[in-house]
């Protein structure tokens, strides 16, 4: 079976699917591996790194697509990409495919089979698959370092002869995978951190990192399912603003992350409440690409709007591609072996993490949230 890993062309894209030690332990399970020039170079991974490992590399985009059994990408691949692929073939990618239809067809038509990262179950047995929480994490730590960076001051408490200084004040709102990496290493830096969610289970988890939470009382039009929140009123957003909002006007940090699978993530910080926040305060904004959580965020810059510096980066993974990459390979190669090994595919459409993974398969949309 040969595998195929082309170079990402997303903008802000540095990760690549797999890196050499993961290709090493691929080709000695009998996979061919073929990787297309310069594809780790953004990750620091050089191609003569590939070929010690034991993959070929290739020049030509065309023919790595043509040749391959199948695909493992970062990102959903462009139509061009696709019409390159031989039918038959696997993609395996990120492709949040209730919301990428023309991604999805394209796959279909083209007859390749295409599962998605983004949609395999977050159940323990495939803890070691899930690409969501391994970049969410590295996204979370990151967000950190880039406010404390553009932040005029420190974080921890200093004690000197000529003062004090107090420790910066930084408020985290949303603690799924992402929040809560945040909260722990803007604690380890020394910032006094508080944090809302609107699911009640993260109220522990915060307070078990040492940080406070700010209890916003839910109402009947928050919906959670699997851990997720589905759903959530206007008229309930615009009370969570007006309890948080002195919050927000104190801190030196306000970091964003809450999203709603498949819909526009809540706003949560209005222009209002930025503008009540002191001149040289830091926002960023996780859930930008979603719509993001605050009014005045745009996606891939940096505004200075009111004083406050507001961060819109979209891709914060890839900002740390070295470990982003390492990590992605894991996750996806722990993948392709649960579904199959170097002779063939397992097709075992009724196992879970395969039925809530598979988009297309056989010239159909076969996942059931968009199956028609
Ligand atoms: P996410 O990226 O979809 O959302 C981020 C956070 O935003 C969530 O905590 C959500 O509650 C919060 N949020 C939504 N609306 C909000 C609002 N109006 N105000 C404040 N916060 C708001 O979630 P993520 O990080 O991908 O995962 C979250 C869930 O998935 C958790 O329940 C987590 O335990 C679960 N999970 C389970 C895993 C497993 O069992 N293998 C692995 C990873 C996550």
């Amino acid at each position: 079976m040969v595998l195929a890993v082309p170079t990402e062309h997303k903008a802000y894209e540095n990760r690549v699917a797999l890196t050499p030690e993961v290709v090493k332990e691929l080709c000695g399970k009998g996979f061919q591996v073929s990787v297309e020039a310069g594809a780790g170079e953004k990750s620091y991974l050089a191609d003569r790194l590939y070929t010690e490992a034991g993959a070929s590399i290739v020049h030509d985009a065309a023919q790595l697509y043509a040749s391959a059994d199948v695909i493992l990408k970062v990102n959903a691949p462009e139509p061009a990409e696709i019409s390159c692929m031989k039918r038959g073939a696997v993609l395996i990618s990120f492709m949040y495919a209730s919301t990428s239809p023309d991604v999805v067809k394209a796959c279909s038509d083209a007859g390749v089979s295409a599962f998605s990262v983004d949609a395999i179950p977050r159940i323990s047995r495939a803890q070691k698959m899930d690409a969501l929480s391994s970049q969410s994490n590295l996204a979370g730590y990151k967000t950190v370092i880039l406010a404390a960076n553009a932040l005029g001051k420190i974080f921890p408490l200093l004690m000197t002869a000529a003062g004090t200084v107090k420790p910066a004040r930084v408020v985290i709102m949303g603690a799924g995978v992402a929040g809560l990496q945040a909260i722990a290493t803007a604690k380890r830096l020394g910032a006094i951190v508080e944090v809302s969610d609107i699911r009640p289970e993260t109220k522990e988890q915060v307070e078990s990192l040492g940080a406070k939470f700010i209890e916003v009382k839910g109402d009947d039009s928050i919906k959670t399912e699997g851990g997720y929140v589905k759903d959530v009123s206007s008229d309930f957003l615009k009370k969570q603003q007006e309890l948080i909002a002195k919050h927000v006007s104190a801190a030196d940090i306000v970091i964003t992350t809450a999203l709603i699978p498949g819909k526009k993530a809540p706003m949560l910080i209005s222009s209002d409440m930025v503008k009540s926040m002191r001149a040289g305060s830091v926002i960023v904004d996780m859930a930008v690409e979603q719509g993001g959580n605050c009014e005045l965020s745009e996606l891939n810059k940096t505004v200075v709007k009111e004083g406050v510096s507001i961060i819109g980066e979209s891709n914060l993974p890839s900002l740390l591609p070295l470990n982003a990459s390492q990590l992605y390979a894991r996750n996806i190669s722990t993948f392709l072996l649960h579904l199959a090994d170097s002779n063939a595919f397992r097709w075992e459409l009724d196992e879970e993490i395969t039925r809530g993974s598979l988009i297309t398969h056989e010239g159909k949309i076969v996942h059931p949230s968009i199956a028609s």
